[in-house]
């Protein structure tokens, strides 16, 4: 089956609120969206590319992946193939490379490419969101049409109160759902039997497609199979017994 399902990709940077990105992952997925992910180094600290492969069902992406996919660069075709970018959470230091210019790994080399809608979900302590530094990036990258959502007031891990928690993820996903709907009677990508490309130095991840699974459970049962004797038939000449002689 072809699968018109739109692509989000969801850039994860290293914050304390990334697993809040999961469940992102998990509901984007579940609403009938392809999701792509990419983490930075910084967020491979606090969440792993395997929570987010095994929501998605999809290869997620780190420096490491930097290479070639589908024959282009990967920062390239993860840009195009994108209908949407959201970083969630998004960092101070994300956000002053990405106002700055800079794309030294694989998340700011494609937000670069990219000319798709980007929106940034900042989460960050309140001293820092408060910035003069931030607050100037911030506007730099409204002034270029970014789209920033959140940060919402409240109690951070930190301690302090006030603004920088990532927005709630329901609303991230409603905003997503807005800017590009999905038709939610897709198949779920697991039902789907998509084979993905892995990029270099990246292991091969692949769903099984149905014909994989009725080919793999058949040999299965095969293998079951208790082995076959050759026959030998008890011709009369050979079933008569032999005259047994006992030693007294
Ligand atoms: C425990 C811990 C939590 C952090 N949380 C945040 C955060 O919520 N927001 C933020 O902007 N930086 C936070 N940082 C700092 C970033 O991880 C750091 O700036 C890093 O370079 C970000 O890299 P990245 O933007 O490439 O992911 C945190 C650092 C640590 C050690």
């Amino acid at each position: 089956m072809k699968n018109s399902a739109p692509t989000v990709l969801l850039g994860v940077t290293g914050s304390v609120a990334g697993s809040r990105a999961i469940e992102l992952a998990s509901q984007l997925t579940k609403g009938g969206y392809l999701v792509d992910v990419v983490l930075t180094s910084g967020a491979l600290h606090f969440v792993r590319p395997l929570a987010f492969e095994a929501v998605t069902h999809r290869c997620a992406y780190t420096d490491e992946s930097h290479g070639i996919l589908a024959g282009r660069a990967i920062h390239i075709e993860l840009a195009e193939r994108a209908r949407v970018v959201l970083v969630a959470p998004a960092t101070a230091d994300l956000i002053g490379r990405y106002a700055c210019g800079l794309a030294p790994d694989l998340l700011t080399s494609l937000l670069l490419a990219t000319a798709a809608p980007v929106l940034l979900a900042p989460a960050m302590n309140t001293q820092m969101w408060k910035h003069p530094a931030v607050r100037d990036n911030v506007a730099l990258l409204e002034r270029r049409g970014v789209r920033f959502v959140g940060p919402e007031s409240g109690l951070l891990s930190c301690g302090t109160e006030g603004p920088g928690r990532l927005w709630p993820v329901d609303q991230l996903y409603a905003k997503i759902r807005e800017l590009v709907p999905a038709e939610t009677h897709l198949l779920h990508p697991s039902k789907q039997g998509r084979k993905e490309l892995a990029a270099p130095g990246q292991r091969p991840f692949s769903l099984p497609s149905e014909e994989d699974k009725s080919k793999e459970v058949s040999e299965m049962a095969e293998k079951k199979k208790p082995a076959k004797k050759p026959t030998t038939r008890k011709t009369e000449k050979n079933s008569k017994k032999a005259p047994t002689s006992k030693k007294k």
